[in-house]
């Protein structure tokens, strides 16, 4: 795969990517990705990105004009463009699954009041939103979206079978709790299910536990 970032702050988006996991798969060519500055397509001499808003009200916000040009730029065939919003659809793992079966992926980070709407109109397959609550720029939000789709790439992590039990994947709960050594610790006891050796009544155990916590922190996942 290829993911190409279009941002006023590209350290900012490949700084997550530059570690571990993510790192590994860009060393082995499982991805490839680039961040591009949008100001090298401003043309004016100012390299100016964004203006004032048609109608009034406060802000700036990014201008067609340099997006237009960055996207034409590297568009391929099988590019798929998705826009950082917090107007965008709420992202789920359901999402980086499909996003992962991609091969190009260009990702435009918002920035100020957001983007010119005939950007979206025009050039956006996907108007993808982290969460409900509004970030400086997008460019963290193309961080955390690559990351979760780059992991599921198969090669990416070393263990195939971790993405079947891990959270929001089938079934759509979160994962049970997890221990490790030592067994005591201060007296807290590690619960003696996960010591007996039973797989079947562990894994009961597990589907339980991981029941009551999505009940509790995560009811919405229930309905
Ligand atoms: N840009 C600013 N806030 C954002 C969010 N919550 N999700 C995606 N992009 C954003």
């Amino acid at each position: 795969m290829r993911i190409d970032i279009i941002t006023l702050f590209p350290e900012i988006a490949l700084a997550p990517l530059s570690e571990s996991i993510i790192k590994r798969a860009q060393a082995s060519e499982i991805v490839k990705i680039y961040a591009h500055n949008l100001r090298d397509w401003a043309t004016d001499k100012h390299k100016k990105t964004d203006d004032y808003l048609c109608g009034g009200g406060q802000g700036m916000l990014l201008k067609p004009e340099p997006i237009f040009a960055a996207i034409a730029e590297l568009t391929t065939t099988n590019s798929r463009t998705l826009l950082m919003t917090p107007q965008g659809k709420p992202f789920k793992q359901s999402m980086a699954q499909n996003f992962s079966k991609e091969k190009h992926l260009i990702i435009l980070c918002g920035h100020y009041e957001g983007v010119d709407q005939r950007v979206i109109d025009e050039l956006v397959d996907d108007e993808i939103s982290i969460g409900d609550y509004v970030l400086t720029n997008g460019a963290i939000a193309a961080a955390v979206v690559s990351d979760a789709i780059i992991r599921l790439i198969p090669g990416a992590l070393g263990d195939e079978r971790s993405h079947q039990e891990e959270s929001f994947t089938n079934p759509n709960l979160l994962e049970a709790p997890a221990y490790t050594k030592p067994i005591n610790f201060k007296g807290l006891e590690v619960p003696e299910i996960l010591l007996s050796g039973n797989h079947a009544k562990i894994n009961t155990w597990k589907k339980q536990q991981a029941y009551q916590r999505t009940k509790q922190n995560r009811p919405d996942l229930l309905e």
